[in-house]
């Protein structure tokens, strides 16, 4: 069940979990860098549901939670509209920690077709070792999900949009498929963050973040999180925080609340700034295909203007020679940065090349690699669009795609 807002998100991106420091009423949070906290025995000792009761103060040890991590996580589920958060080192020990805290051997997991490579590879090569069965399905395709759903199928993970095509899933229906069949639904809505889609008002069970990205924003910390209710919540840290060690360290719980509270102007100036980009890249006589959730040439830009805000700060496009353009963007650019990651302060480009990704990660049949490649032909340019002047940007891209 998701949770109403009491303020609006704009103000919750600074006000919620926040408490002055009582000591010197300092008007940002205190970092807390203590690793433990004394007790008074019958106050601290375990109870029968071990450390999942133990999230909130009194604080014990920061490997469960810790009072400045705890603020970041609070904020987070203000933001998600949710009960309650965990936060984690990086995107990928949220991912892990919620497969590996809510799959047991026998389990049946369904996946997105395409996302983030490592959590598909997550899926295709480690999960399976612990007895966990997964298929990899569109999304988009409700009766392919319906068709795959079996007796002994726990979670559908989806991410939208979906990394690299900025595919998107249509988060109600998915859900309400998968609460027909009594299956938990997860989503990996780094690309969004809470500015541009909020799952859980969805239906969805579990919103799953890279903190890395967006959300601090500015590529100076790493950092995941994954959102619902009180009880898959403590389900979750119960295992993650005391066997998993996946907790986030409380300095970069800070740096990361200190992302957030210009979350709501950073998502909406970067939206505005890929917008023009993408209308522009879409207008280049080189450029074959541009995908951005904003334009409406978006394969599903109805559903973009349903569940998303804004169109996000993400651009694919497809162009030819594209092994002379990645050289032009890694050795000739000024503002873009030839780099992997999304969602920092400063734009950042890579190629992403499909006979590569089907060579290292997916695995995919005829019909998927066809839509795959309905998407992304024979690879990508991502785009990250972060900070600068859309115009300076526009022109080294003019520049760098002549
Ligand atoms: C959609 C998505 N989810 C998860 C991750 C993993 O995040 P992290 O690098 O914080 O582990 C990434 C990384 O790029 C991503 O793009």
């Amino acid at each position: 069940m998701s949770k109403p807002l009491q303020y609006c998100p704009e103000t919750l991106a600074l006000s919620a979990g926040f408490f002055p420091d009582q000591q010197t009423q300092a008007t940002t949070p205190h970092i807390t860098m203590s690793v433990n906290h004394s007790f008074v025995p019958e106050e601290g000792s375990f109870s029968a549901n071990g450390i999942a009761d133990l999230a909130d103060a009194p604080f014990l040890y920061a490997g469960w939670t810790n009072p400045t991590v705890r603020q970041l996580e609070q904020r987070i589920a203000a933001l998600e509209c949710t009960d309650d958060a965990y936060a984690t080192t990086t995107g990928m020990a949220a991912l892990s920690a919620v497969f590996f805290s809510l799959l047991r051997a026998g389990d049946h997991l369904i996946i997105s077709d395409v996302c983030y490579a490592a959590v598909y590879e997550l899926a295709r090569d480690v999960l399976p070792d612990y007895g966990i069965e997964v298929t990899p399905v569109n999304l988009t395709d409700l009766d392919a999900v319906a068709q795959a759903i079996r007796p002994n199928t726990k979670l559908i993970h989806a991410e939208s949009p979906c990394n690299p095509l900025l595919r998107l899933t249509d988060l109600a229906q998915l859900a309400h498929l998968a609460k027909q069949h009594h299956v938990l639904l997860s989503v990996d809505s780094t690309f969004a963050t809470p500015v541009i889609t909020r799952p859980a008002t969805l239906g969805v069970d579990l919103v799953i973040h890279s903190l890395t990205k967006f959300i601090n924003g500015h590529g100076d910390a790493l950092g995941g999180c994954v959102a619902g209710s009180k009880a898959l919540i403590a389900q979750i840290r119960s295992r993650a925080a005391a066997h998993f060690g996946a907790t986030i360290s409380a300095q970069n719980a800070w740096l990361i609340m200190r992302g957030i509270e210009t979350l709501y102007p950073r998502m909406k100036t970067i939206s505005d700034s890929a917008l023009q980009i993408a209308q522009w890249l879409a207008n280049h006589p080189r450029v074959k295909q541009v995908n951005y959730p904003g334009l409406a040439s978006h394969p599903q830009y109805t559903l973009a203007t349903e569940q998303m805000a804004y169109g996000g700060g993400v651009i694919v496009f497809q162009i030819d020679a594209m092994d002379e353009i990645a050289q032009r963007f890694a050795r000739d650019a000024r503002l873009f940065y030839y780099a992997y990651s999304i969602g920092h302060q400063r734009s950042l480009a890579v190629l992403l090349k499909t006979a590569d990704l089907m060579a290292s990660t997916y695995r995919m049949t005829t019909e998927q690699e066809r839509q795959y490649r309905r998407y992304a032909g024979d690879g990508v340019f991502r785009l990250s669009i972060g900070l600068e002047n859309p115009h300076d940007l526009i022109e080294e891209l003019d520049r760098l795609l002549c």
